[in-house]
């Protein structure tokens, strides 16, 4: 029988190489593998039950949020709100910190999430996901507050995802290399399934992009499309196109066959769509611990200072050569010829 490594056990021996660790981290870890689970039980009959379409409400974002987006922050919120381990969460589906309810103590952690990412197609059977992000608290606030979620994404003590896709994934990291572990939903545990992801070198040449906006974005991002495509000729391997509409999917597959995914700003949305605290902060940490990289465009995303939670940046994520050139041909606004040779 091969050697059946659970989540929990695999955390636990993570835990082990930080003498210091009280477990709280991991505790908050074992919850949300929980709660995933749950998710992933409606996400699975989704069409059975009444879980699918809208709610007829609006988030912070005015978007339209859907029945399994609330279920997935409720169940989320529950398996995390009462052990001790964190100060505050913050969510996608709420516009301000959420304090840890009163009769439960405070811990010593803060929990940004996206409780289902990839809305718009949860009615089509296409693959969905959550993306977590978890920082320490350094605010002197009993309880938690905003400054403990307004950290930047070098900062971050842990992230991760899960894809409800033909299988469940949950891949995290806690600094110390990035681990897959696949749903074995015969006996409902997590098993570890990709020990030690790292994006595949030589890459595969995957672009990943809505190019519908095409029409909306700046010169260089135009540029930099068309060179991936082989439209401007200089580029004699060009990029095959793959873009699935959740973020969780699309960087699931970049991580583990290497490319570029962009959501790039465009005239429409000067800052893009994605939000920095718990969209492209926890995958930038995943991409660069897996040997790539996030960027907005000019900076890397770890590197940005959050001023407000639910903040929205540029977003280019993963081999770490793309990423680059993308920064390359975003940078050279005014030189293009002098960028596509370098390709
Ligand atoms: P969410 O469902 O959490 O709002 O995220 C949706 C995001 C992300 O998953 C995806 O990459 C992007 O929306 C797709 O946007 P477009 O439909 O504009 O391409
Ligand atoms: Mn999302
Ligand atoms: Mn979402």
């Amino acid at each position: 029988m091969t050697s059946v490594i659970t989540i929990e056990r695999h955390i636990i021996e993570q835990e082990r190489r930080f003498p210091a660790a009280t477990g709280a981290l991991s505790n908050i870890l074992y919850e949300i593998a929980l709660a995933a689970k749950m998710i992933v039980r409606e996400v699975n009959k989704a069409g059975l039950v009444d879980i699918l379409g809208e709610t007829g409400t609006t988030n912070v974002h005015g978007e339209a949020v859907r029945k399994l987006d609330l279920y997935a922050h409720d169940v989320i919120f529950k398996a995390v709100d009462h052990g001790g381990m964190l100060c505050c969460i913050a969510s996608e589906e709420e516009e301000d910190v959420i304090q840890i309810p009163s009769q439960f103590p405070s811990g010593k952690y803060a929990l940004l999430y996206d409780p289902l990412d990839g809305s718009s197609n949860i009615d089509v059977n296409v693959s969905i996901g959550t993306i977590f992000s978890i920082h320490r608290k350094i605010s002197e606030q009993p309880r938690g507050c905003l400054e403990d979620c307004l950290q930047p994404g070098s900062r971050q003590v842990a992230a991760g995802y899960v894809v409800y896709g033909s299988s469940t994934m949950l891949v995290y990291t806690t600094g110390a290399g990035v681990h897959g572990f696949t749903l074995d939903p015969s006996i409902g545990e997590f098993l570890l399934s990709h020990e030690d992801i790292r994006i595949p070198t030589p890459p595969q040449r995957i672009c990943s992009v809505n190019d519908g906006h095409y029409s909306r974005w700046s010169p260089g991002q135009r540029r930099l499309v068309d060179h991936m495509k082989g439209i401007d000729g200089a580029n004699p391997a060009p990029f095959s196109s793959r873009y699935i509409g959740s973020l969780v999917a699309d960087f699931h597959r970049t991580l583990l066959y290497g490319g570029i995914f962009m959501y790039p700003a465009d005239s429409k949305s000067p800052q893009g769509k994605l939000r920095l605290l718990y969209e492209a902060a926890p995958l930038a940490f995943i991409a660069a611990q897996a040997g790539g990289r996030g960027s907005d465009g000019q900076q890397d995303i770890l590197d940005i200072q959050p001023t407000s939670l639910h903040q929205r940046t540029p977003l280019y994520l993963g081999s770490r050569e793309f990423v680059e050139l993308a920064e390359r041909f975003l940078a050279a606004e005014g030189e293009p010829e002098a960028v596509a040779q370098t390709s």
